[in-house]
């Protein structure tokens, strides 16, 4: 199973990457081949609207830091999205990367793949609603499923490593994602 994280925080150390790389021990320990991206790393255009991915090869034409996260989206079986609420949604890094995922409604490339989500925020899950209304009708659009969605409280470095030492929720997730695998 390959299992694909895409870190949309500018905090190499922040809670998103704390909660990914949590995930990515649960499931490298039992075999699962993981890959992780940190968006602020790769520098993505904004959708230009310009349609070229609606006819032809059903493709993006913009040649920039999109091209390696997308071979990597269609090579996962599993896709973990990872964003911080900034003001409600998520960061604009992450949105910048939904947008480019218009070629995907029409070549159907992510048809079929498993999500979860990954949100940490200062408030808590009260301020995830809009956030996670907006991934579902993503997959909903792109036809794939969501299994999980883990929020956490989370503001400073280092609070969501204090709140998974009480309870892992991270590890919880491992096990759902790897469950399918044996069904
Ligand atoms: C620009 C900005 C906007 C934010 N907006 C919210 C918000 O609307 N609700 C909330 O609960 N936390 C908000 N936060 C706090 C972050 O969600 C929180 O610090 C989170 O743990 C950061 O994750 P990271 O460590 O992975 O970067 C905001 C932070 C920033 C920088």
């Amino acid at each position: 199973m390959n299992v694909a994280i895409f870190i949309g925080s500018p905090r190499v150390n922040g809670n998103t990457a704390t909660m990914a790389n949590r995930l990515t021990e649960h499931l490298s320990d039992n075999g699962v081949n993981c890959r992780t991206y940190y968006l602020y790393h790769h520098k993505i255009q904004p959708c230009i609207d310009c349609r070229r991915c609606k006819a032809e090869d059903l493709e993006c034409i913009q040649n920039d830091g999109m091209t390696v996260l997308y071979k990597n989206l269609e090579w996962a079986d599993v896709i973990i999205f990872g964003t911080p609420i900034y003001w409600f949604g998520p960061s604009a890094q992450t949105k910048l990367m939904i947008d480019r995922f218009r070629p995907y409604f029409a070549n159907k490339k992510l048809y079929g793949k498993r999500a979860a989500l990954l949100l940490p925020a200062g408030s808590g899950e009260g301020d995830c609603d809009m956030t996670i209304e907006q991934f579902k009708r993503v997959f909903k659009a792109l036809g794939m499923e969501l299994i999980d969605v883990i929020t956490l409280e989370a503001y400073d470095e280092g609070d969501a490593e204090e709140l998974l030492k009480k309870h892992d929720f991270v590890q919880d997730l491992a096990i759902k994602i790897m469950q399918k695998e044996e069904v």
